[in-house]
Parts: structure tokens; sequence; C-alpha cells
């Protein structure tokens, strides 16, 4: 494997990302058992292989405290300027309780610490619940302790185009917005891109393999039960596909899918993070890794070998056709964790 083979774009002038981006929510135990230990060790398997930009959370278990012991690791075994490559962009879920400067504070600190950083590369902030307008407060001291060097860039997770552009309009500098955005969960398109395309905003891409739904795996599969879907992913988005239009439906978009992959000589789950990768707004999808349990880079780096043709893009929309609207039946990005 060669670092060359990845793809990178700048989120800010002094931001450069890897476009396939690891997740790290499949650390947090819900997704299986994890060995600290192998999982660090893994995790140089991704940084060989150019795939240096990780996405984690305060509360996805251990992840923050990987990446500071990855980080340690790193430094020891190849030197300060290996550290440099590297890009970890946590997110900051606070409950919904009164914002004082105080409390966001401590918890930035606290990422700091973990993650064994003096700044933040990129804090993806999440809220709630929009009727509470605490979260302008929290993005203000955000903002002052961006200024004072604990945060490199700000940026959203799961804010819809309505809040948004309330940010925005607030004067508060957001650089990416990440939500969900997949063959099967196309509700960016309906405002969210256009909106970050007028506001250079970029967008963060999870659940482009629906968990491993998307993926050959599940080709010409019967539907699964709820018990043997293994991890909290899988779970999350087998409700999608059922809210999306059903198995039966699902089964014609994965032999679609099969029919563009082989004609690419690739996988479905290639095609399927490649759909993302080539939308408008899009800086960079996330892919989950179970580190230490399960690996799939070689085949996840072939997303940068070929490009979909108007004809794929045609045969996506016929199947598209018939799936129910999930902006109507759900609402704008990240309106699920609102209800
Ligand atoms: N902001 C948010 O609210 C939010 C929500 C969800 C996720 N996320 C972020 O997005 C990341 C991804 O999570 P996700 O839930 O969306 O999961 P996902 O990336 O759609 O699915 C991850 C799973 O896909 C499987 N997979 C990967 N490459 C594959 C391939 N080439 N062929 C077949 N299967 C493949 C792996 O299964 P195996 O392990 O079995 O190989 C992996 O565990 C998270 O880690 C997190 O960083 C953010």
């Amino acid at each position: 494997m060669t670092v060359a083979t990845v793809d990178h774009q700048q989120l800010t002038p002094e931001l450069n990302i890897c476009r396939l981006v690891n997740g790290m929510w499949q650390v947090s135990g819900a997704h299986g058992r994890i060995n600290g230990t192998a999982a660090v060790q893994n995790m140089f398997d991704y940084y060989d292989a150019g795939l240096t930009t990780w996405d984690l959370a305060d509360h996805y278990g251990p992840a923050e405290e990987f990446i500071g012991e990855f980080r340690r690791q790193l430094q020891q075994e190849r030197g300060e300027d290996a550290l440099k490559q590297l890009q970890a962009f946590t997110k900051w879920v606070p409950r919904p309780v009164k914002m004082t400067k105080d409390l966001v504070e401590k918890n930035i600190n606290r990422s700091l610490q973990r993650m064994d950083v003096e700044s933040l590369d990129l804090l993806q902030f999440h809220w709630w619940e929009y009727r509470d307008r605490g979260y302008l407060d929290a993005l203000q001291y955000l903002a002052d302790l961006q200024k004072a060097g604990k945060i490199k860039h700000l940026a959203l997770t799961n804010f819809d185009t309505e809040h948004l552009k309330i940010i925005t309009e607030a004067g508060i500098k957001i650089v990416s917005n990440q939500v969900q955005f997949s063959l099967i969960d196309r509700r960016p398109l309906q405002n969210m891109v256009q909106f970050c395309q007028e506001h250079d905003i970029k967008l963060l891409a999870y659940g482009t393999l629906a968990g491993g739904l998307l993926s050959d795996r599940y080709l010409n599969q019967s539907e699964p039960r709820r018990r043997e879907l293994k991890t909290a992913s899988l779970g999350k988005y087998k409700q999608m596909v059922d809210a999306w239009g059903g198995w039966s439906l699902f089964q014609q978009l994965l032999s679609v899918l099969q029919q563009i992959a082989e004609k690419h000589q690739v996988s479905i789950a290639n095609v399927a993070v490649r759909y993302v990768l080539e939308q408008p707004a899009v800086a960079g999808t996330i892919v989950g890794a179970r580190l230490g349990v399960s690996q799939n880079i070689a085949e996840n780096l072939r997303v940068f070998e070929f490009e979909l043709t108007p004809e794929d893009k045609d045969k996506l929309e016929s199947v598209f056709a018939q799936s129910r609207n999930l902006y109507q039946a759900i609402g704008d990005c990240g309106d699920e964790y609102r209800r």
C-alpha cells in the first residue's frame, strides 16, 4: 500500500485531511469488545496506509485516550515530525444543562488532556434541544477558547440547515458539519448542501456504509433479525433501511450496486463510499474502524481508483425513485436525534 493512493482535501487553508476518515465510534464498546493495546497497535496500519485522519468523540469510550496513546507511541517510534501528519477530530456532546464558560472550558481541557495535545485540530459540537438556545452560548465560549489557542477550528455535528444558518448569522465561523449521508440517507441534498456551498462549510459524512449493510456481505441475504445485527451501527442503519423502503428494495439497491462495482472491478462498499465522496460540499466520508478486531483498509482505499459515470448514477436514480423521502419522513439532518 502506498500513501499516494489517498485523496486529500483542504478543510481550511491550514487543515489538510484524508477524504477517507477513520471513525472511532466502533471502539466505544457498542460494537464488540476492544483490546486497548491491539487497538492502538492497529492505528499504525491506518497511518502507514496514509489514512491519518481520525473522527472521535468525548463519549466514544476510550477513543480520546487511544489518540493520546497513539501520539505518544508514534512520537517515540517515528519522531516528532510523524505527528504532523496526524489529524484527530473530536466532538463535544454535552448534556442539555446551562452552558457556562467554566463548564465549556473544563470539557475542552479534558479532551486536550486525554488526547495529549495542546490544541484540538477540530472540535465538533452537538446539541440535543434547539428550544434551549444555550447552544449559542456554548459556541461563543468555544470561539473564545479558539482565540486562546485551545481549539484550531470549530465545527458542528448533526445540526440542521435552519440552525446552521442561525449560528452562521451569529458570526460564529463553522468549518464543517458532520451528518449522516449515504445512498440510503440523502437528506443533505435537500437544503444542507446548498447552504454549505454558499457559506464555505464542508460536510463530513457518516453512515456511508450503513454499518456494513451497504456491502457484498448483505447481497442476496435474507432480512437480518434484530439479534443478528451484532454492532450498534448495524442496528442503527437497519432502522434507516426500514424507513427508506425496506429489505426488498434494499436488495434491489445492492444488486444495482453490484453491477456498477463489477464494471469498475471494485466492491459494493467502494461504490457506496464513492457515491458520497462525489457529492457537492462533502470533504470526506467517515468509515468506522473496529480497531484490533477487523480491518478493511486495502479494500476501502480502492475508492480513490475510479469515478462513477452518468450511467451509474442513472441506475441508482431508478432505485431512489422507489424509496421513501427521508426528509419528509424524519426531517433535516440530525432530526432523528431530536424526536
Ligand atoms: N456524528 C454522529 O452522530 C455519528 C453517528 C454515527 C457515526 N459517526 C462517525 O462515523 C463513523 C462510522 O460509523 P458508522 O456507524 O457510520 O459505521 P459505518 O462506517 O457505516 O460502518 C462501519 C462498519 O462497516 C464495515 N466495513 C468497513 N469497510 C467495509 C468494507 N469494505 N466491506 C464491508 N464492510 C465494511 C465494518 O465492519 P467490520 O468491522 O465487521 O469489518 C465497520 O465496522 C463512526 O466511527 C463515527 O466516527 C458519527
